[in-house]
């Protein structure tokens, strides 16, 4: 069955991220057409980059790359849940995206963003670092308001839109994650 990463990026103590990220999950894995995992980096702390060698061109050697590598392997696409900093995406998000690479490759990867203006900037960023990735970057996503779609900006209270905006984003990353399935099967992640 199609794997689908759901990956939290934002670590920040009394962060909003989790409700966000915990909809995505629930409302995706009632689907029951893939299985949904939610991948939070807080499980998954990772050191700014220390790899001698750059993922792109030779196998990891740190313990916590490995780990982080080999749960991405398992993966067929992505839904990534990110705030917006500062205009743009977390830096720990970056990061982790930066500890791998082939393991992004021929992957397909969709949005799901949450700011005061919907996370727009972050996600923009993300698309131009997942392309570089060898990702299939969807064209739909979810854009959260963090001034309607919240009260009091800390309760996470998503309209249908939001419902009707996530399955079509499903929808994409499932159909490219399939139709990417026989490069992934042409170059396997060792
Ligand atoms: C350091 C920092 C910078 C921020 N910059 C922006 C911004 O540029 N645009 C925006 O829409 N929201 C911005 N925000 C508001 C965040 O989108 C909002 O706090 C959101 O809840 C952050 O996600 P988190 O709670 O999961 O960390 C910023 C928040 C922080 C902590």
């Amino acid at each position: 069955m199609t794997r689908i990463g759901i990956i939290l990026g934002s670590t920040r103590p009394n962060r909003n991220g989790p409700q966000v990220a915990h909809w995505v999950l629930e409302t995706a894995a009632r689907r029951g057409d893939a299985e949904y995992e939610l991948l939070d980096l807080r499980e998954h702390p990772l050191p700014h980059l220390d790899e001698a060698v750059p993922p792109m061109f030779g196998p990891s050697v740190n313990a916590h790359t490995r780990a982080w590598a080999e749960q991405l392997a398992a993966c067929d696409g992505f839904l990534v849940v990110t705030p917006e900093y500062n205009s743009g995406a977390p830096g720990v998000l970056k990061n982790a995206l930066d500890h791998a690479f082939a393991e992004w490759a021929d992957k397909a990867v969709g949005f799901v963003s949450y700011g005061v203006h919907g996370g727009v900037c972050a996600v923009q960023q993300l698309r131009s670092i997942c392309s570089v990735l060898g990702m299939a970057v969807v064209s739909r996503q979810v854009t959260v308001s963090l001034h309607t779609d919240f009260e009091n900006h800390t309760v996470f209270t998503p309209g249908d839109r939001h419902v009707t905006a996530l399955h079509t984003t499903v929808d994409q990353v499932l159909a490219w994650s399939a139709a990417l399935a026989p490069l992934r099967a042409a170059v396997p992640v060792a």
